[in-house]
């Protein structure tokens, strides 16, 4: 029997029973307290908890899941997996224990024909009503019936949430299959008992002090493995032989010649299923969260095809693969497959970079430590590991202990915090906001503030309060800096990516300018300004007047926001997702996720789009509808809108329909001109485009202009005749820059060769420290490589003038890194006296100064220091 027909006479059955067959959710859990859906019952998790009420009481799914508790054992068993589909089916305070003991003993037993002996059940040790339906209705022999404790047979979603006793149904695969060991049986490790499926009676909801609550229903949460029961049914010995695994096994089979690969391919083909899956569902590799469980197994799968011999980029191939098996039952794998494999080139490759050098870290580390009869690895060898070669700690950490070798995780977690300290420190700038209790006693004194202004921009309305620092005030005179709460207002607060206005309040007693508008409280709406003229008082009657030109250009921006998003999805692809934005009255930004940098062709397709859409005149409309509207008339989704919501849609013609709460023009036109000014990368995955609309986008346009005029005259060139004049000039300096070039290779190879000759060797470790008269940084980079590629035990230490700044730049080779010698500790100790800082890894490091006088000073010292150090290393 094919996976797909268990997957159908499952669903098939549970439907014949009454159940809404509901799709799988997303690998992306909507419950922001888990990581990733683990389990079919994840979508659940509201209904269990009585926060939601469905339409319906039953439900049967297939969902994707990943898990990664076993990620140790995947390989090693013939059941461990971190992507598997798991086949449930549910029941929210309708049919209970009795229903889903029998349903489920009826289809694994005449739905699938598993034999009835081969068939064990366990239960949790005090649930006599599970244990007497077994025995009395299902007629099952008492010693098959095996009682078990909470760690067994207890389900629980996480420490806190729905749980409750479980009973699991389990298939004796066969005295040929047990470890034989004289306790082996239900329960045991080994690969004979099989746990089939599990049924949680979910009754309890545990809370955050650990205490068990009743659940308002009683309910029922099942989970099968789809592959161990296609395991039994294909009659294979493990699920890398199903159906569902074997063509990519027999794919990474193909792509190598090792013999003795057997664990390593079953880890890559288990890998990479959790690597489609999960960026398909919008995962990309990242250090943090989701992002960083999908970079683990993305790396270990490289990690052991490398182990395989595989030498070239292998996964995006596999993923193919991947993408082939399953795309009858997930078709949107089709869609996104350009998408998933450009994501996991990138982020193999960029691995693969490293990896090399990382292993021979590695094994010159477990070298060492044999030798030195360690059993544990200092945690600092983790962290440079993870820091410079991109080494999860986990793969680290398995890679040692293949060779017996341990290393402590809250080491590396302390270090991992001191380097999260430095950047935080490092980054300056940053103001933070906070909601101040005057705005909630504000909030809970006069109510809400009623904004009017996607129709108006001016406004009658009444002054209710008027903030000063922390406290209500009465009365604001001339030149004083205050906010003002109005009852109603025509002001647009700061939210979703859009400025707040800008404007005036007027009263009868006086003028306030008012620079910003934010809601620091739900539903509150707060205008920040300073009096310029006469007082304002509370409970009286004011005009609030939006800036409206610069309304309009913040409106015309959003806009614009809006088609740039629409052009990039045709353009690009479906997979481009918003990630930010911020729209102001000058430019708009827009961040979306997108694998590489954009073609200058792409952009222009985009740019010309939007206009075009621009010049089309196409009307802007704004409504108020249901959420399910909203997703029936396939508005842009934005993740963790529930259904039930009412949602704000904004329109443009008939072809872009966005979620927004922003303001918008009336007609496209209205934007008049749409200009990229910059595309950029602003991390893995992500790019940012900066774009310019109306004036500014025309004033832009004459910038240019007066640039390639100027251009133009330098070159002394009409301007149809750049292009060439600038392509002989780049020529003629290419060639100095090459003859420059041999120059320096020469001048270079004799000063390595008698800098060698002239080193110090302590602890037979060449010191080579010297002031060097060179025209770049980089000079010095040459130098410290050459030196590094000649001797196996060095450090090097160069100071220079450059442009009247003091460059110090120091090198080690990794020999003396492991030992402890740490490059940019020396350098930041002496930077100081060069009036500088600077700093870098163990193994290159570099610090700028402004006084280049005292280089030779900075020099004697750190020669002193790097002396110091090397006698105190043993070797
Ligand atoms: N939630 C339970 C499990 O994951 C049953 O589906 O095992």
């Amino acid at each position: 029997m094919k996976s797909k027909e268990i997957r159908e006479s499952f669903l098939e059955y549970f439907k014949e029973h009454n159940h809404s067959i509901v799709p799988s959710s997303s690998l992306i859990p909507e419950d922001p307290t888990l990581l990733l859906t683990a389990a079919g019952m994840v979508q659940f998790k509201p209904i269990f908890l009585g926060k939601i009420k469905p339409d319906f009481t039953r439900a049967a799914s297939c969902q994707k899941c990943v898990r990664t508790t076993d990620i140790e054992k995947v390989g090693l068993t013939a059941r461990h997996l971190t992507f598997f589909e798991m086949l449930g089916n549910f029941s929210f305070g309708d049919y209970y224990k009795k229903e889903a003991i029998s349903w489920a003993w009826e289809f694994l037993t005449e739905k699938m024909g598993l034999e009835k002996e081969k068939l064990w059940v366990t239960i949790f040790r005090e649930d006599e009503e599970a244990y007497q339906i077994w025995r009395d209705l299902i007629k099952i022999p008492d010693k098959k019936i095996v009682r078990m404790g909470e760690e067994d047979n207890f389900w629980a979603a996480g420490s806190t949430g729905p749980c409750g006793p479980c009973s699991e149904l389990i298939y004796d695969l066969g005295e040929e299959r047990s470890c034989r060991k004289p306790d082996c049986g239900i329960g045991c490790d080994c690969d004979r008992f099989l746990e089939v499926w599990n049924l949680v009676f979910m009754e309890f909801e545990r809370g955050e002090d650990g205490e068990l609550n009743p659940l308002p229903q009683k309910n029922i949460d099942t989970g099968m493995g789809l592959e161990r029961i296609a395991l039994i049914k294909q009659n294979v010995t493990s699920t890398f032989e199903t159906d569902l695994m074997k063509p990519i096994v027999e794919e990474i089979l193909s792509l190598t010649k090792e013999e003795k690969g057997a664990i390593s391919t079953k880890i890559i083909a288990d890998h990479v299923r959790a690597i489609t899956f999960l960026v398909n569902d919008g995962v990309i590799p990242s250090n943090e969260g989701r992002g960083y469980i999908l970079r683990r197994l993305l790396r270990r799968a490289v990690r052991h095809g490398r182990l395989l011999g595989i030498e070239k980029i292998f996964l995006p191939h596999l993923v193919d693969k991947v993408i082939k098996v399953m795309v009858e039952t997930y078709s949107d794998l089709k869609t996104n497959a350009q998408f998933i494999k450009k994501i996991v080139q990138k982020e193999e490759e960029r691995f693969s970079h490293t990896l090399k050098q990382g292993l021979n870290m590695l094994s010159e580390i477990i070298k060492k430590a044999h030798s030195q009869k360690l059993s544990t690895v200092p945690a600092n060898f983790a962290f440079v590991l993870y820091d410079t070669y991109g080494f999860p700690f986990e793969l680290t950490r398995e890679i040692l202990a293949e060779s017996s070798l341990s290393v402590s995780e809250e080491d590396y977690q302390k270090l991992m915090e001191e380097q999260r300290e430095k950047s935080r420190q490092s980054f300056e700038g940053k103001t933070f906001t906070f909601s101040k209790d005057v705005y909630r006693l504000v909030t809970e004194k006069f109510g809400p503030t009623e904004f009017v202004g996607y129709a108006e921009l001016e406004t009658t309305s009444n002054v209710k309060a008027i903030i000063k620092g922390e406290n209500m005030i009465l009365k604001a005179k001339e030149g004083e800096e205050v906010e003002i709460i109005l009852d109603k207002t025509p002001f647009y607060a700061e939210m979703g990516g859009q400025v707040g206005d800008k404007g005036q309040i007027i009263t009868d007693t006086g003028i306030m300018e008012i620079y910003d508008t934010t809601s620091p409280f739900p539903s509150l709406y707060t205008h920040k300004g300073k009096v310029v003229s006469g007082y304002i008082e509370v409970e009286t009657s004011a005009k609030g007047k939006v800036n409206q030109k610069r309304r309009q250009s913040i409106s015309s921006n959003h806009t614009a926001t809006h088609l740039l998003h629409w052009a990039l999805r045709i353009v690009l692809g479906e997979h481009v997702k918003q990630s930010g934005s911020l729209v102001d009255d000058k430019k708009l930004r827009f961040d979306f996720t997108h694998f590489e940098a954009l073609t200058p062709e792409q952009i222009i397709k985009v740019e010309k789009l939007v206009n075009s859409k621009i010049f089309e005149n196409h009307p802007v409309r704004a409504y108020i509808t249901s959420m399910e509207f909203a997703k029936e008339i396939g508005v842009i989704a934005l993740f963790g809108e529930k259904y039930g919501d009412f949602v704000r849609v904004v329109e443009v013609g008939n072809f872009s329909k966005e979620l927004c709460g922003g303001t918008h023009v009336t007609r496209s036109s209205d934007i008049g001109l749409f200009k990229i000014v910059s595309e950029g990368s602003i991390g893995a995955n992500l790019r940012r485009i900066e774009a310019l609309t109306l004036y500014e986008a025309l004033n832009f346009v004459y910038k240019e202009e007066e640039l390639y005029r100027q251009i133009s005259r330098t070159l002394k060139a009409p301007f149809s005749e750049v292009p060439a004049k600038v392509d002989f000039l780049i020529t003629s300096l290419k060639e100095k820059d090459r003859e420059l070039e041999r120059l320096k290779k020469v001048y270079f190879a004799e000063k390595v060769e008698r800098f060698l000759k002239e080193a110090v060797e302590v602890n037979e470790t060449k010191v080579v420290v010297e002031k060097l008269e060179v025209e770049e940084a980089q000079d010095l980079k040459i130098l410290a490589d050459a030196l590094r590629s000649r001797v196996e035990k060095g450090i090097f230490l160069f100071g220079a003038s450059i442009k009247g700044k003091a460059i110090l730049l120091s090198a080690a080779t990794p020999s003396i890194v492991l030992k402890g010698f740490h490059a940019g500790e020396l350098v930041e100790n002496i930077s100081g006296l060069v009036r500088g800082g600077g700093g870098g890894k163990a193994d290159l490091a570099e610090a700028g100064g402004k006084s280049p006088e005292k280089i030779d000073e900075a020099l004697k010292v750190g020669k002193e220091k790097i002396i110091n150090i090397l006698r105190k290393i043993k070797s």
